[in-house]
């Protein structure tokens, strides 16, 4: 499996499907990693591990769409195969999700329906919730919407504050993440309408 990540920042996530990789728990590699940001410390991360680390700055182009084109063509001149959103921090088309059907996955820090969009772990805690956590999932053209594929739970204890709940999802997320490409690797995800099941 041939497996493009889009980035904008930090790059934690591409790292913990990029170590799945180099251990073979995932039955394929990470062959581009594209980052709307000239300064994702996750292209030194993909740079670091020798893999093509692209900068495509979306302020070049007329619009979503036009940027997506030049996505997609970036991400089928590299011959990827599944498209991992890992805090790439922009609204993408259906221009992309067209290239990729149900081939596009993304990462979002909240066990959603609950708390979609920006800031997920600060509306947990001003809403009061008790539990928060991740959710792996293929998209589509909503935000934060499509079929989930793995969730993972913690505690939002007492006293916590942004950063704490952060770090304790993260933890999940790096565990979840490559989980759900490992799978999607092996071919035992199946998408029937919403409702995504993982065959023995
Ligand atoms: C993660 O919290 C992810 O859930 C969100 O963006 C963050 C990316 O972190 N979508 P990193 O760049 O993988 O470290």
């Amino acid at each position: 499996l041939k497996i493009g990540v889009l980035i904008s920042g930090s790059g934690s996530n591409l790292q913990s499907i990029m170590d799945a990789c180099a251990k073979g728990t995932i039955n394929g590699r990470v062959v581009c990693v594209i980052s709307n940001k000239a300064d994702a410390f996750g292209l030194e991360r993909a740079r670091k591990a020798g893999i093509p680390a692209l900068h495509l700055d979306h302020r070049a182009y007329t619009g979503r769409e036009a940027y997506d084109e030049a996505l997609v063509a970036t991400l089928r001149e590299f011959d990827v195969d599944l498209v991992v959103l890992a805090g790439f921090m922009r609204i993408i088309t259906s221009v992309l999700l067209d290239a990729f059907p149900m081939r596009v996955m993304n990462i979002h820090p909240a066990l959603l329906p609950a708390f979609p969009g920006l800031h997920a772990q600060r509306q947990a805690l001003e809403y009061g919730a008790k539990v928060a956590g991740c959710t792996v999932h293929f998209v589509d053209c909503g935000t934060d919407t499509g079929p989930i594929i793995i969730q993972a739970a913690v505690p939002i204890l007492a006293g916590d504050t942004e950063e704490s709940l952060c770090a304790r999802i993260q933890k999940e997320e790096h565990r979840i993440y490559p989980e759900a490409v490992r799978l999607f690797s092996e071919g035992l995800l199946q998408v029937d309408g919403r409702v995504v099941t993982v065959s023995a």
